[in-house]
């Protein structure tokens, strides 16, 4: 199933704070939304899940397999988050209610979708809190999200978005709120996720570095509008807009990406000979 977002304008408080933005996430596609902070990325996200603030108008179109979805009721617009598109937004705390146990929350996400048991949905929690990689999942979904740790946290939001079985996943800066280790290790079992369950994903961040882990397609927002969009490995090669350059220059991470830095080519790059990794020449891909 596919995401095709055409000529999207969502006006708030009398401005545009999204204009004009239009792009595809074909099925199992990973694409990454880019931007400063106050680009617009959450509200497009938002836009796709009908789950925009009051007051904000969205006029264009967002077809979600081929029917129009934007300005559907909110009845069909829950059916299609709870069945189609699952979310995990930058805070998990948000996403979870801190007087329920770790267990009920999975095992209402669960319920919610498959209509089972109290008991069966418990014991299908324990095996989503293992799916994402949770220590000890029938301890675990005994606890409550305060005795958790941030990552921990964030891979039971992981576990409830995904329990929906969703065709597509918008995940919004997952890993903003984590350490640099923890970050990591979600990105990694997002990536998996995705992969395994052939998902479409939708991720958004403001570091090109993390795009640059977990998807093949980037779109890059600056003041609600698209300034570039393509390959990630062509951006990271050569961006053309002045604001990819400056996300390419504020690219937290060492940047890696196998098509742009095979294996091979590794072997030879600078930072191998002591060099600092992601050089200005090393990000353009020249010969050192
Ligand atoms: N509920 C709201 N009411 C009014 N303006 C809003 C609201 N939410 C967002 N905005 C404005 O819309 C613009 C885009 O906001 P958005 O949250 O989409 O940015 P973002 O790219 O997600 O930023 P960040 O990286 O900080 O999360 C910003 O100028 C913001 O101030
Ligand atoms: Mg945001």
């Amino acid at each position: 199933m596919s995401l095709e977002v055409r000529n999207l304008r969502i006006v708030l408080g009398g401005r545009a704070v999204v204009d004009g933005v239009s792009f595809d996430v074909p099925d199992g596609a990973r694409v990454g939304l880019i931007g400063e902070s106050g680009s617009g990325k959450s509200l497009l996200a938002l836009a796709i899940l009908g789950l925009l603030p009051d007051g904000a108008e969205a006029t264009g179109s967002i077809r979600w397999d081929g029917r129009e979805i934007l300005g559907l009721p909110d009845r069909d617009l829950a059916a299609l988050r709870g069945d189609d598109i699952g979310i995990v937004f930058q805070e998990p705390r948000t996403a979870l209610n801190p007087i329920r146990t770790v267990g009920a929350q999975i095992g209402e996400a669960v319920r919610i979708h498959e209509g089972v048991s109290r008991r069966e949905a418990l014991r299908r929690a324990i095996a989503e809190a293992g799916r994402v990689a949770l220590p000890d999942p029938e301890h675990l979904v005994t606890r409550y999200p305060h005795q958790l740790s941030g990552g921990q946290r964030q891979r039971v939001a992981i576990a409830m978005a995904l329990a929906c079985r969703p065709r597509l996943l918008i995940a919004d800066e997952p890993t903003t709120a984590l350490d640099v280790t923890i970050q990591a290790g979600i990105l990694e079992l997002l990536r998996a996720l995705v992969h395994d369950a052939g998902m479409s994903l939708v991720f958004i961040t403001h570091d090109l570095a993390v795009l640059a882990q977990v998807a093949t397609h980037a779109v890059v927002l600056a003041d609600g509008r698209v300034v570039e969009q393509g390959a990630v490995a062509e951006l990271l090669r050569a961006p053309a807009s002045p604001v990819t350059q400056a996300l390419l220059r504020d690219a937290t991470t060492t940047l890696w990406h196998p098509e742009i830095d095979p294996p091979d080519a590794r072997a030879s790059r600078p930072s191998d000979r002591g060099a600092p990794s992601g050089s200005d020449a090393d990000r353009r891909g020249e010969a050192p």
